[in-house]
């Protein structure tokens, strides 16, 4: 059997292995619909500018739109044998509605309607994960309002370094997520620009109005250059790139709760819902949906990495190395979207163990910052404060007493400038309530950063 989409120059059919190797249609078929929505307007421009009739453009739209409804219903058979989504959905349109299917094609190529498939379908996607987004950021502020005035130790190197308070810290997690956002925004501008109309790669001798089928598909803008709108992808490279990040945003926050919700720190108590246990060992409860984030950081960041590979030796123009896009693609896609979805889903149902993470405050000496500024403003200039409160620390480590449990006598062998106004300082309510600047952890800026981000938010 000769192919049929090209069978006119070739002598021989294509070899049975090579169809399978060759073929898309597998994961491109997740593009129909916007392959459908991309036929449309290009019959509905080539109508506009004379090339179809209106009877032949009518004909063609309400075959597509059965052709989408087959899809849609699971009807549609799908053969390996016409290679990709573009060339199964275009035979059966002649199937359906005979020779005036044939004249879709006109004035186009598979790969300036591939090119603008993917743009059509990540611009879909890239919105949807911005809803998740929005919804795990808005759960983290009404998580942050809710902790507010809830103490932890802050760590640097792991090591207690600071009180903090929770909602402070969950607030860092959702300044990423900000950013996150505005690099998927901002990827979205290149995203949806129109390289229908390049055809195969020098544009088209037929009379097109590539602004028609720009308006009717939603582009903002149109590729200025046939030769780069048929073969660039460093939209979905950027995409991917943004999406790399925002994961390894997530992975961050999937480490800290997994570590959290161990019996060592036990700081957080994860919904069952978002947990497993373990086939033998009865106790267990898995944090499995951070750790799974965490774990799919791994693939996303290999998907950039996959994406640039396969454009770095790419001559113009258009080269079917490019058909291995999709896969990466596309699964950075439903990574990122499922992660986002499950930590929106999960966020609200956090249980924060308030009296641990207020106990493990109170270790580790975490106000020994306060009782070297407490040293400074009575006149110590701060290295020897540090000095100071370093041999003070030294004598709780070996007593087992934290700063706030020592004597004012004790403390004053270290320094007689200190009176018995020092045990303000060394509470973790001071301490965290003395840091009440803009960007600082006291309750009072958490509650007014988390309306600030509240109202981010509710502007989007
Ligand atoms: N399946 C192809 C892809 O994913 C469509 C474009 C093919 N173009 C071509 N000239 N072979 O890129």
């Amino acid at each position: 059997a000769q192919n049929i989409q090209w069978g006119g120059r070739f002598t021989e059919a294509t070899d049975a292995f090579v169809q399978v190797f060759t073929a898309s249609v597998d994961f491109d078929q997740k593009m129909a619909e916007q392959d459908i929505n991309g036929s449309i307007a290009h019959a509905t421009m080539l109508a506009e500018v004379g090339v179809l009739t209106q009877e032949e453009k009518t004909t063609i739209i309400e075959g597509l739109e059965a052709i989408r409804l087959e899809i849609r219903n699971g009807e549609f058979e799908w053969s390996v044998a016409l290679e990709d989504v573009h060339m199964n959905i275009e035979a059966r349109l002649t199937q359906r509605i005979g020779i005036t299917g044939k004249k879709l094609h006109t004035g186009r190529s598979r790969n300036d309607q591939v090119a603008t498939d993917i743009r059509l379908y990540l611009r879909d996607a890239i919105d949807a994960i911005l809803c998740e987004l929005t919804r795990l950021q808005t759960g983290l502020v009404d998580l942050a309002e809710r902790e507010a005035d809830t103490i932890m130790p802050g760590f640097t190197h792991l090591q207690t370094a600071q009180p903090v308070t929770f909602g402070h810290h969950i607030l860092a997690w959702n300044e990423m997520l900000f950013r996150d956002y505005e690099r998927l925004v901002d990827c979205r501008k290149r995203v949806n620009r129109m390289p229908l109309g390049s055809a195969a790669l020098a544009g088209t001798t037929y009379p097109i109005d590539r602004s028609i089928t720009a308006r009717l598909l939603g582009f903002d803008e149109i590729c200025e250059n046939s030769l780069d709108g048929v073969s660039d992808r460093d939209f979905a490279i950027e995409f991917c790139s943004a999406a790399a990040l925002a994961m390894t945003h997530m992975s961050r926050f999937s480490e800290e709760l997994v570590l959290w919700a161990s019996a060592q720190f036990d700081f957080v108590d994860l919904p069952d819902r978002f947990c497993t246990g373990s086939s033998i060992m009865p106790q267990k409860k898995n944090p499995d949906v951070p750790e799974l984030v965490r774990g799919k950081t791994g693939r996303v960041n290999g998907h950039l990495i996959s994406l640039l590979t396969l454009m770095k030796s790419q001559c113009l123009a258009y080269n079917k190395d490019n058909q291995e896009d999709k896969e990466p693609l596309f699964d950075t896609v439903d990574t990122l979207f499922n992660c986002l979805r499950a930590y929106a889903d999960m966020m609200p149902a956090i249980q924060v163990k308030k009296d641990n993470m207020r106990e493990a405050a109170r270790r580790g000496f975490s106000t020994a910052t306060d009782l070297a500024d407490y040293l400074v403003k009575k006149g110590v200039a701060f290295r020897d404060s540090h000095e100071i409160v370093g041999k003070a620390v030294g004598y709780g480590v070996a007593q087992k007493k934290d700063l706030a449990e020592m004597s004012l006598q004790e403390l004053q062998q270290f320094s007689d400038i200190i009176t018995d106004d020092v045990f303000q300082v060394l509470t973790l309510e001071g301490s965290v309530n003395a840091r009440n600047h803009l960007g600082g952890t006291a309750p009072a800026q958490v509650r007014a950063a988390a309306s600030r981000a509240r109202a981010k938010i509710s502007a989007r």
